[in-house]
């Protein structure tokens, strides 16, 4: 299995809980590096560029004025299968349905506070990645 990248972002409900440490235990001790992070608060409008994929969601307004809330930190994780392994990590997007054990089982409020982002696909986490950093700021383990 291919070496990828992928953007994980601690949301701001798990910030706010202090879980940034267990968070990245879990990425670690599954294989995953952190090649890149960076904590920031996301104004509105640049919550809205960043999900602009959501727009036409009834849940869009909301999910905008929630990662604009409070600060997040946004992390470029490298390793094998490193986008599908995330998603596993993370867990279903509702935490009522998320397996147990998983970062949204655990951590997660809502379907909307639900703790960390993950990239999709590989071409989305190219996509994802390049809005929050440049090609100076990973350092990549390989
Ligand atoms: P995320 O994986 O970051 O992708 C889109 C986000 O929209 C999702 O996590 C949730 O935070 C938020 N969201 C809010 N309501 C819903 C919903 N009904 N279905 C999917 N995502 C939702």
């Amino acid at each position: 299995m291919a070496i990828q990248h992928t953007l994980s972002i601690i949301k701001p409900d798990a910030v706010a809980k202090n879980v940034i440490g267990d968070i990245i235990r879990r990425f670690e001790e599954n294989g995953l590096s952190v090649i890149a992070a960076r904590m920031l608060r996301l104004s509105a409008e640049e919550a809205g560029r960043f999900y602009a994929v959501h727009k036409d969601r009834p849940f869009y307004k909301d999910l905008c004025a929630y990662m604009s809330s409070g600060p997040i930190l946004a992390m470029v994780l490298e390793g094998q299968n490193a986008v599908a392994l995330n998603r596993q990590l993370m867990g279903a997007t509702d935490p009522k349905q998320a397996e147990p054990g998983t970062i949204r089982a655990d951590h997660a409020d809502s379907i909307e506070a639900n703790a960390v982002h993950g990239s999709d696909s590989p071409e989305n986490a190219e996509s994802e990645i390049a809005f929050f950093f440049s090609d100076l700021d990973l350092h990549s383990r390989r």
